[in-house]
């Protein structure tokens, strides 16, 4: 089992990462930025709220919490959507800040009776490792939503990167065809959510994918080539989409050729990997290119299979913890490094940021792992998978630099809809071999 140590290393980080998120006046707290994200103020009594339930309430909501039950219902983001949370009696910032505090010194002391094994075959220490997932997840929500906002920037430059390396960016790796294990099992990844398990054998035909991701200068060309107007790269939906929403460019791109983020006008960077583009121009993208998206497991495979060993690796590179040597997560560059930065992360196959930088875009929608079986927090993954009736989503692989390295793997999944943009989202192109 993760020690105890570990996962009060792990929730003090994600709770200082959340803190500096939110140290911002109570005016600031309580805008909304875009339709698409809730007020800062919302995640963070959400973030209370969750751990709260799922370490002090046993995961039920009928036993007494700290706030009203008419409060509380506030937070569940299945009752009221993004768009309409700004209009919520929501609690002020400064009880938000005291809920959460107050929740968090409880779940310390409870941490700290934890046993070691509680006889159930389930991990004692699983639920405070999905509480330190779903927070980091809500942090970089907040990232998103402190992107969008425009006015005068608040959070800094961020922190600097290691430069690129010429001549990687377009090129691309084999990956010869045969099975490999798809997923991961709780031994093995003990924090693993539930969409991530069981490991399970799958075989996959050679594929040739991006060592890097497609970068903003290999972008440029796309448009300038008039790639946004020319519908045969475009899929039926995803044209539609474009003419409806008058897309040009990836998000934050200006007519001058700059772009605009964190309240920052810059240059755009030719050689860092491009982000803020929906499932359909990427799609577009790839079919200009000459190229297709990979299939998760295609990108599971490039990322963490070992085909020496025939096992599978803990990361990309191996086993050592992720660093800033290795891989660009953690949210305080702000921004993905430029294509070749991180040599020595590459794959077995030599695929070069797997992880980190950028969320990868794949053409594969949400589907339970065989003998899916959900988790405490049940309502995590399900709605959310294909025929669910929640609408249409695409996974997304490998993390941002927006990611906390303490919550991502080679096999953990994201996913939206195939017309959001305003995640941290780029693409890695395949092609059949
Ligand atoms: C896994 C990122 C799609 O933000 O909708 C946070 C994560 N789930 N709280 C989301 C999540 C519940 C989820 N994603
Ligand atoms: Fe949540």
């Amino acid at each position: 089992m993760t020690t105890r140590e570990a996962l009060a290393r792990q929730l003090t980080s994600a709770r200082e990462r959340t803190l500096r998120l939110v140290e911002l006046d109570d005016a600031e707290l309580v805008r909304q930025y875009d339709p698409l994200m809730s007020p800062l103020v919302w995640d963070l009594a959400h973030i209370g709220w969750q751990e709260e339930l799922w370490l002090l309430r046993g995961n039920d909501a009928r036993r007494p919490g700290l706030l009203e039950p008419a409060v509380e219902r506030l937070y569940d983001a299945f009752e009221h959507s993004r768009a309409s949370r700004v209009h919520l009696p929501l609690l002020p910032p400064t009880d938000a800040r005291s809920f959460v505090r107050t929740v968090r010194a409880k779940s310390l002391d409870a941490l700290e009776a934890l046993p070691d094994d509680d006889g159930t075959g389930v991990d004692p220490a699983f639920v405070f490792g999905m509480v330190v997932s779903h927070e980091n997840q809500h942090d970089e929500t907040m990232l998103q939503a402190l992107s969008i906002r425009t006015g005068p920037p608040i959070l800094g430059r961020g922190a600097p990167l290691p430069p690129g390396r010429p001549g990687v960016a377009g090129t691309s790796v084999l990956v010869p065809g045969g099975p490999f294990v798809l997923g991961v099992t709780a031994a093995e990844e003990p924090m693993s959510l539930d969409n991530e398990r069981d490991a399970h054998v799958v075989d996959v035909a050679s594929f040739r994918i991006g060592r890097v991701p497609v970068t903003n200068g290999e972008w440029r060309d796309f448009v300038d080539d008039g790639g946004y107007r020319e519908p045969r790269w475009w899929s039926d939906a995803g044209w539609a989409h474009r003419r409806q929403a008058d897309l040009t460019a990836p998000k934050f791109w200006t007519e001058a050729g700059t772009r605009t983020r964190f309240g920052y006008v810059e240059d755009i960077p030719a050689d860092e990997p491009v982000q803020h583009v929906t499932f359909f121009e990427a799609e577009a993208y790839a079919a200009w290119a000459g190229a297709r998206l990979p299939t998760e497991m295609e990108w599971e495979k490039a990322c963490a299979w070992d085909p020496v060993r025939g096992t599978r690796r803990r990361f990309p590179w191996g086993t050592s913890e992720p660093s800033s040597a290795l891989v660009n997560m953690g949210g305080e560059a702000l921004r993905p490094a430029p294509v070749g930065a991180y040599p020595a992360g590459a794959s077995a196959y030599g695929a070069e940021q797997m992880l980190g930088d950028v969320w990868e875009w794949t053409t594969s929608p949400l589907r339970p792992w065989p003998g899916f079986t959900p988790m405490l927090y049940e309502q995590y993954s399900s709605p959310f998978f294909e025929g669910s009736g929640a609408g249409d989503y695409r996974v997304l692989r490998g993390g941002a630099w927006s990611v906390a390295p303490d919550i991502v793997r080679p096999s953990f999944r994201n996913w939206d809809h195939p017309i959001r943009r305003q995640i941290f989202s780029g693409v890695r192109l395949a092609w059949d071999a």
